[in-house]
């Protein structure tokens, strides 16, 4: 049987900074808030022509050349995001493999807003397990600050735009697999976070009348009090089914949402401060790309060796909610 290894990391960030400071010129905020309530200092923002795909193949070239894999052996390309290049078609994932050269892959997006990054993990070690692929490039790219409503405090102190990618790759060796993958949604909370406008669901003229619905939309408040209750039981739930103590995670990469919700989960978990990986303050909330991003400043800072153990945990839109229990399996 083939098992999924999580072979390399790469990620993008955008060169412009936007900082809570000039956040406050523009909404009614201050830095003191917005440090306090969520731990963001600041967040990047991609130029106004660069787009969701430019930024997700930068990522996937630096994930594909620290991998070791050819691009011509990859066979499956897989994108999570919500803020596509196009809404309907062609995927951004369909996008991003025609900039770094990969050509006839099947390819294609998921929306699972925050858990996209994990859902995608999921479906790449599903492909390989089931021996329908071998190589997979798994991208986390966003540029939410296309959808963010800068007239809204509520939302816009929160999001940032990047990129981050993996490639997975079937291994016989299960030392080196992925360990598990737990994911869910609940429907249920749905008007929790969306953009009500430019789909099927709402009228035509609804995108010139009501352009505000184009945005991202959150009952905040409503949204973090579930946040920590999920994501701490489905962590507790996929440590216990592994029979692994968070002790014996080396890393505990997080969804990158809010400094609060972070600590509150890894206090429940008993996590050490050390074990926690944060990129919050200067990435804020960057949905899909906050994991794979958080991961590669961890390799970059040399802080991710081979063979060490990763807890992921994610929660977003849908709602949407996923864990991954994940050893760094570099080839090189
Ligand atoms: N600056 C100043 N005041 C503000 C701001 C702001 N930027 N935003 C809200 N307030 C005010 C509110 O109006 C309210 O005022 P009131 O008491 O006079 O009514 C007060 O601050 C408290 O508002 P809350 O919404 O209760 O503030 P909270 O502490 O919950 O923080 C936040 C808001 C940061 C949005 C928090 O709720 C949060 O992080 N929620 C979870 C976000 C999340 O994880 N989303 C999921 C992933 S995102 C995705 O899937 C794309």
């Amino acid at each position: 049987m083939a098992y999924a290894a999580f072979r390399s990391i790469g990620a993008y960030a955008p060169q412009k900074i936007l900082t809570n400071q000039e956040l406050s010129d523009m909404v009614d905020t201050s830095d003191e808030w917005i440090t306090k309530r969520t731990g963001i200092l600041e967040r990047r923002i991609a130029a106004k022509d660069e787009k969701n795909s430019d930024m997700g193949a930068k990522a996937a070239e630096i994930a594909l050349q620290r991998s070791g894999i050819a691009k011509e052996d990859i066979d499956l390309v897989i994108c999570g995001t919500i803020s596509p290049d196009y809404f309907c078609m062609p995927s951004t994932a369909t996008i991003i493999a025609k900039k770094v050269g990969i050509k006839g892959a099947m390819a294609f997006d998921i929306s699972a807003a925050c858990t996209g990054f994990i859902y995608s993990l999921s479906i790449a070690r599903a492909f390989i397990e089931s021996g329908m692929k071998k190589n997979v490039l798994v991208i986390g790219s966003e540029k939410l600050s296309s959808i963010t409503d800068y007239t809204d405090r509520g939302t816009c102190i929160l999001f940032g735009d990047g990129a981050g990618a993996a490639v997975i790759c079937a291994t016989q060796n299960k030392e080196e697999a992925i360990v598990d993958i737990n994911t869910g949604a609940d429907g249920e909370y749905a008007d929790l976070l969306m953009t009500p406008n430019g789909g099927s669901g709402s009228a035509h003229d609804a995108l010139e009348k009501e352009t505000a619905g184009c945005y991202m939309q959150m009952k905040g408040n409503e949204t973090f009090k579930i946040a920590v209750r999920t994501l701490t039981n489905d962590v507790k739930d996929i440590l216990e089914k592994n029979n692994i103590k968070s002790e014996d995670v080396q890393h505990f990469v997080p969804h990158q949402a809010n400094l609060r919700i972070i600590k509150a989960v890894g206090d429940a978990l008993k996590m050490r401060e050390d074990q926690v990986v944060l990129t919050v303050a200067k990435y804020g909330n960057t949905s899909g790309a906050s994991i794979p991003m958080a991961i590669n400043d961890l390799y970059e800072a040399d802080g991710l060796k081979k063979g060490e153990l990763m807890l992921l945990d994610a929660f977003g839109g849908g709602l949407t909610w996923g864990s991954a229990l994940i050893p760094f399996s570099p080839l090189k």
